[in-house]
């Protein structure tokens, strides 16, 4: 019988065979898993194997509720109970440490600020936990959501936890309501988000060149990143990474932020690896969209034509998508 470090030498589409029977410790192979095929070394799963490696991590496979989805904005549904989204920083700036975790380039917000968000589609408080860049090798890709078929150069995504029933990330993203991520997509200019370009000038972002490393910023605010509109688009999904727990509110907010050419082209020059390995740019770090299947897209923003019948809302009017 094989192991399943023998599938390096099985081409990926062999390794559809594998034995669901051997499940491998969640805890050793947390990390097992990229976006893109790896041309040289082991088979490490791509998005399609996610949930056939590893039987802690179904939901990608089998999930009802998967996250990234295509926003088709004829399926939109007005509701106007939706309140803007508050976002709570207690009037203070934050420290933070920016990574490279050889996938993403991640920002933590030190524990000594808190900072969070509630209103919106969210019934309890949520603490930002991590600020997360996805983005592409070429500027018609790099943002995981799509709006009507349609990707940007690349998405922030704000990940915050339910403060209010969890102690915890790790314990409220296996949990109901445990996770709610801010969406922002990413697009280009000549001038750069306020925030984002403290991550991104040159002095910033190659600190952080190879996996594992990181930087502390200091005097951040968030509300910086946050685009001028209280217009967003929401919908229950799931993480975009394994184990893909479904248990995501995402708020997509209804603007982009700006980044530069060159920081856009900075983010391309980081390495997924480690400074004495074979450089291999971190870009096009996006799940593919998965199916809406039954779920709805709630909005804010008032459209006036009729829209469709939702488990949950009434149905309402649809007009025109506005955008920034
Ligand atoms: C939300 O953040 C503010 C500012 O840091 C803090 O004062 C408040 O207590 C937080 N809310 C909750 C429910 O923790
Ligand atoms: C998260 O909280 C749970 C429950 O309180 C605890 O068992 C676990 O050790 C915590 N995990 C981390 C990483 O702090
Ligand atoms: C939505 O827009 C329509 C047309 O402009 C308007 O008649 C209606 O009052 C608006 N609804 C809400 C809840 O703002």
């Amino acid at each position: 019988s094989i192991t399943l470090w023998d599938i390096s030498i099985i081409s990926p589409s062999l390794s559809l065979c594998l034995p669901a029977a051997q499940p491998i410790s969640s805890k050793l192979h947390e990390g097992w898993w990229a976006y893109k095929d790896v041309v040289q070394g082991s088979f490490v799963p791509v998005p399609s194997f996610w949930g056939l490696v590893n039987s802690a991590w179904n939901l990608c496979a089998m999930g009802k509720r998967q996250s990234p989805i295509d926003i088709e904005t004829s399926h939109m549904i007005f509701d106007p109970h939706l309140t803007p989204l508050r976002l709570n920083t207690g009037g203070r700036r934050m420290g933070g440490t920016m990574y490279n975790t050889g996938k993403h380039v991640s920002l933590r917000p030190d524990k000594a600020h808190l900072v969070n968000i509630s209103g919106g589609p969210l019934g309890y408080s949520y603490r930002l936990e991590e600020v997360r860049l996805h983005f592409g090798s070429e500027d018609a890709q790099g943002s995981e959501h799509l709006l009507n078929g349609q990707g940007f150069p690349g998405e922030v995504q704000l990940i915050h936890y339910n403060q209010d029933l969890y102690a915890n990330y790790s314990e409220a993203a296996k949990s109901p309501h445990g996770i709610a991520v801010v969406s922002i997509f990413i697009k280009l200019s000549e001038n750069s988000n306020a925030f984002l370009n403290r991550m991104l000038n040159r002095d910033t972002i190659t600190r952080i060149n190879y996996k594992h490393d990181a930087f502390l910023l200091m005097g951040l605010n968030i509300a910086d990143l946050y685009p001028d509109t209280t217009r967003y688009i929401t919908y229950e999904g799931s993480i975009t990474i394994p184990p893909c727990y479904e248990t995501s509110t995402w708020i997509l907010i209804n603007k982009p932020v700006y980044v530069t050419q060159m920081q856009m082209h900075s983010l391309r020059l980081l390495s997924q690896n480690e400074p004495y390995k074979i450089f291999l740019s971190m870009s096009d770090n996006t799940r593919p969209t998965q199916p809406l299947l039954q779920r709805c897209i709630r909005t804010n923003i008032n459209f006036s034509k009729q829209g469709r019948d939702c488990p949950n809302n009434r149905a309402l009017q649809i007009d025109r998508w506005i955008d920034g």
